[in-house]
C-alpha cells in the first residue's frame, strides 16, 4: 500500500471542533466469536427445497458462510460460489442480506428439465432468470442457461402468461424475478424472490457495467455499480470530495454526472482528468484535507487500511463534512469478518445512517458502503 497517511494537525479546520473529538476511540464493541468454517466440498451438494441458496463471488463461500453462522441461519457451504442457510429472517450481526452475497432466494424445487422449472414457477407476472454460479467451470456452461431460460419463456408464452420484460419492470410492477440455478449439468434449483426485495436484479447478482471507451480506470465501472445500488445519482450543482482519487476515474464519472469535484490524492491524476472543467485537485494525503465547506457527496477508494479509513469516514460524519456516502473499503486480509464488524461500528457510532455493505459484483478483495448523514 502506498505511505499516505501521515497525519498532520489540521490547519484549516473551520468547524472549531474540540481537540478530543478529532481522532476517534475505536470502537468499543467486539465483533462474534469467530466459527470455523468446514471444508469445500469436493463435489457441489444440491440443496434441500425450503432452505435459502445464496451465491457470492467464487473463493469467498468461507465469508458468506460465516456471516450466515454468525446470523444462527445454520449454512452449508454447497459448492464454488454456492452456500444454503436456513430461511433468512431474524437478526445478524453484520448487516442484512449477507455483505457477501450477491444472490439469494428460497428454493422450491430442484429439477432436471426446463419445463419442471417453467411448473415451478410463479403464474403471477414473472421475470424468469437462469444463471449458473461465477465459477470457471460454471460459466462454461452458461449457453445451457441461454436455452433453459428461452424454453421456460416460450413454455410461459404457450401458457397465455404475460411476463414483465426486465426485472426493472418487475420491480416497478411489484412481480417476481424467478430464479433457475443451474447448479450442475441438467440441475436446477428453482425459487423466487419479489423484484422489489431481491439483492439485486441482475441474474445471479452479476451487474454488468458499461465499459466506456475514455474512462481512464476500470474503478470507474465499480463507482456506476455502486451509484445504481444506492439508487441516488450525484448530478448537476452538487459537490463531491472524492478521497484517494487517483488516476481519476470516479472523479470523471461524477464530473460526466454534472457535478463538481474536489478530487484528493497524493498520486496524480491522468492529465485528462485535471483538465475536465469542475474539477480541483488536492495532492495530498486524505488524512489532512479539510473541506472549505459541507459537500453533498463523499466518496472513497483509499488503498489504505479499513479501519483507519472508517475512522475518517466517520470524522466526515460527525463533523457534517458530507450529506452522502459511497465508499469502497479494501479488504486484503484473511480474517475479513472481524474487520468488516468494526467498520460498520465506526461507522454507525459517528453517526451516519442506513448503513448498507455489500460486495458488488465489480468488488474483488474489497467490499461497497453507503450511508446518509440524516
Ligand atoms: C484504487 S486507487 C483509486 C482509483 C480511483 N477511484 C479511480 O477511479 O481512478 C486507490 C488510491 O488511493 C490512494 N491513497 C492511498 N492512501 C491515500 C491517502 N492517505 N489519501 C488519499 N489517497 C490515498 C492511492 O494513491 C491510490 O491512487
Amino acid at each position: 500500500m502506498k505511505k499516505g497517511n501521515q497525519r498532520k494537525h489540521e490547519t484549516r479546520d473551520s468547524w472549531h471542533v474540540s481537540p478530543e473529538q478529532k481522532r476517534p476511540p475505536p470502537p468499543k464493541v467486539e465483533p462474534p466469536k469467530r466459527i470455523k468454517v468446514p471444508p469445500m466440498p469436493a463435489v457441489t451438494i444440491v440443496p434441500e427445497p425450503g432452505r435459502w441458496l445464496w451465491t457470492c463471488r467464487a473463493g469467498f463461500e468461507a465469508q458468506l458462510w460465516e456471516e450466515l453462522a454468525w446470523g444462527k441461519k445454520n449454512p452449508f457451504l454447497l459448492g464454488p460460489g454456492l452456500v444454503s442457510s436456513d430461511p433468512f429472517t431474524g437478526e445478524n450481526p453484520l448487516p442484512q442480506p449477507p455483505t457477501f452475497a450477491r444472490m439469494g432466494f428460497m428454493i422450491s424445487d430442484v429439477v432436471r428439465t426446463p419445463a419442471d422449472a417453467a411448473a415451478s414457477l410463479p403464474d403471477e407476472p414473472t421475470k424468469v432468470q437462469v444463471w449458473v454460479p461465477d465459477t470457471d467451470v460454471a460459466n462454461a456452461r452458461s449457453g445451457e442457461a441461454a436455452a433453459w431460460e428461452d424454453t421456460i419463456a416460450a413454455i410461459r408464452a404457450e401458457e397465455g402468461l404475460v411476463d414483465p420484460e426486465t426485472p426493472w419492470k418487475a420491480s416497478e410492477a411489484g412481480g417476481w424475478l424467478g430464479q433457475v440455478c443451474l447448479i450442475g449439468p441438467g440441475v436446477a434449483v428453482v425459487g423466487r424472490v419479489r423484484a422489489r426485495d431481491a439483492i439485486s436484479l441482475s441474474a445471479g447478482g452479476r451487474a454488468r457495467m458499461k465499459r466506456t471507451q475514455d474512462a481512464p480506470s476500470r474503478a470507474a465501472m465499480k463507482l456506476d455499480e455502486a451509484i445504481d445500488w444506492y439508487n441516488v445519482t450525484p448530478g448537476k450543482g452538487d459537490l463531491c470530495v472524492d478521497l484517494g482519487s487517483a488516476p481519476g476515474g470516479w472523479t470523471r464519472r461524477l464530473v460526466e454526472r454534472g457535478a463538481r469535484v474536489w478530487s484528493v490524492d497524493p498520486a496524480s491524476l491522468s492529465p485528462d482528468v485535471l483538465k475536465l472543467p469542475r474539477v480541483k485537485h488536492f495532492q495530498e494525503s486524505a488524512f489532512d484535507f479539510t473541506p472549505e465547506h459541507p459537500v453533498d457527496w463523499l466518496f472513497c477508494d483509499m488503498a489504505w487500511r479499513p479501519l483507519e479509513v472508517a475512522q475518517l469516514l466517520g470524522k466526515w460524519c460527525r463533523k457534517g463534512y458530507a450529506a452522502q456516502l459511497i465508499a469502497n473499503i479494501k479488504l486484503p486480509m484473511k480474517d475479513k469478518l472481524p474487520t468488516l464488524f468494526r467498520v460498520r461500528h465506526t461507522l454507525v457510532e459517528a453517526g451516519w445512517k442506513q448503513v448498507r455493505m455489500r460486495q458488488l459484483y465489480h468488488d474483488r478483495d474489497e467490499i461497497t458502503v453507503t450511508a446518509r448523514r440524516v
